[in-house]
């Protein structure tokens, strides 16, 4: 590109001048909270490179990224076939978005993800995850021709007030009602889901196979029962696999761990661009899409101006494209046992870790309450103030003294996350687990910093009361 080409905008002139301004502009235009939350936990830093697995500070520190994007980065950062697809996709200025057209790049990421799920027939490609629950909320009610959605206690589906109105957690409705009148149960409660589904006005059950909030699967059978459950009083079973799907689990699809699960409608998002480009899929039956696409007055009753973009379609068939080359989804198999069976053992070892599960590279570490005196009167002194902090007292030092980014799993749980790019190995579960052994270490002699910092928080939790 000559200088003449880039008159008027200059990106990296704009990001050499400006760039350092970073977290102030943040504060003065976006969510102030965001960069409050983070010089508060000192999680302020410079990010300037990333590459797979892996991002690099300003310094050149290099860091291990446990988070994945929230799960979008599943073929790991900047992963040279989806840029290479992006860059074609670009330099062929193609006609795209026309809208009265048929592009070939549509079709094709459809044809190939239907592929992994041959029951169904048809795809709705928008923005998002929460766009792909949209979607799979809107198409169960008009198929149906019923209201109500069944969710379960803790399901986190999105934050549009569709998929807000079968979110289970209080904290993230609480002040956005009225919200649609749908209904939860508990996660696993056939009997419950039977009571709602004698009432006749229920459209759809919608269900994470494993929750990200928390990192819970439903009880061993309980997608096969629901799915009979369903169908035997005309309702379906919407399966949410923005987080889990594209071999999160150790599956293509999670629904697939159990043999006979054959969900109506499918929602797909995060991980399916490689990370660049917004998107998201919903995959359906036939007579569903029939349905809502009745006739041809009907063909733009659900559209969405961005959907089906070529960046989303050429950067979706790239990143199914590496899933199979570089067979991620066995790689997160292997590669999570691993890691989830040596997190498993150290259950022994220290007694504020009870339980580790998940499956694949989606791992939860839950702590709980320790037997011994001391640990225990330091646990409850945080459990008073608020629940979760002990696992955020575990997430600082991880980022802080051994450069691994992960999350707390969810508002007031003692959980934390893992879900890395699927790309990670030995080397990264190696890592991984020197660190925390170091932290839980740390945390049993019962001193030092990291109680220190416990009592920060809890400072700060009783201040925000
Ligand atoms: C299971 C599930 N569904 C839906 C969403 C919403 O996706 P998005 O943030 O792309 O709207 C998320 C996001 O975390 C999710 O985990």
């Amino acid at each position: 590109m000559t200088e003449a080409d880039r008159k008027g905008f200059d990106l990296n002139g704009l990001l050499a001048e400006r760039a350092a301004e970073r977290y102030d502009l943040h504060a003065r235009h976006l969510n102030h909270q965001l960069p409050r939350m983070l010089h508060t936990i000192g999680f302020d830093k410079v990010y300037e490179r990333a590459e797979g697995a892996y991002f690099w500070d300003d310094e050149g520190n290099d860091y291990l990224d446990m988070l994945a994007g929230f799960g979008v980065m599943g073929v790991g950062r900047h992963h040279p076939v989806v840029r290479r697809a992006l860059h074609d996709a670009l330099d062929a200025s193609l006609a795209d978005l026309t809208r009265f057209d048929c592009q070939p790049l549509p079709g094709l990421l459809a044809e190939k993800l239907l592929g992994h799920a041959p029951h169904l027939d048809r795809v709705f490609f928008g923005n998002s995850g929460t766009e792909a629950v949209e979607t799979a909320l809107k198409f169960a009610r008009y198929a149906t021709g019923r209201p109500r959605i069944v969710y379960c206690g803790h399901a986190f589906h999105g934050l549009t007030t569709g998929a807000l109105s079968v979110n289970g957690e209080d904290g993230f409705r609480a002040g956005f009602d009225p919200l649609l009148p749908d209904t939860p149960i508990a996660l696993g409660d056939l009997a419950a889901l039977e009571r709602e589904l004698r009432r006749g006005d229920v459209a759809a059950l919608i269900v994470e196979p494993i929750q990200g909030k928390g990192v819970h699967a439903p009880p061993p059978g309980f997608l096969r029962a629901a799915q009979e459950l369903l169908h035997r009083h005309k309702a379906l079973l919407i399966a949410d696999e923005v987080q889990t799907g594209l071999g999160r689990t150790g599956d293509f699809f999670a629904y697939q761990h159990e043999d006979g699960v054959e969900p109506d409608l499918v929602c797909v998002a995060k991980a399916l661009s490689g990370g660049y480009v917004p998107v998201g899929a919903t995959l359906g039956k036939d007579w569903i899409f029939k349905k809502v696409y009745s006739s041809m007055d009907r063909v733009l009753v659900h559209s969405a101006s961005f959907g089906s973009n070529a960046l989303a379609m050429a950067a979706g068939l790239a990143t199914l494209s590496v899933l199979e080359d570089e067979e991620l989804v066995a790689n997160a198999r292997r590669t999570g046992d691993l890691l989830r069976t040596r997190l498993a053992a150290l259950t022994d070892r220290y007694e504020l870790l009870k339980e580790v599960r998940g499956r694949g590279l989606m791992i939860g570490i839950e702590f709980g309450r320790p037997k011994s005196l001391g640990l225990r009167s330091r646990w409850t002194m945080l459990q008073a103030a608020r629940k979760g902090l002990f696992a955020q007292m575990v997430v600082v030092p991880l980022l802080q003294r051994h450069r691994i980014l992960t999350q707390v799993s969810g508002d007031h749980l003692e959980v934390i996350k893992l879900i890395p790019p699927l790309v990670i190995g030995e080397p990264e579960v190696e890592r991984f687990l020197a660190a925390f052994t170091a932290v839980m270490d740390d945390a049993h002699n019962g001193g030092g910093l990291m109680w220190d910092f416990g009592r920060t928080l809890v400072k700060q939790a009783v201040a925000q009361r």
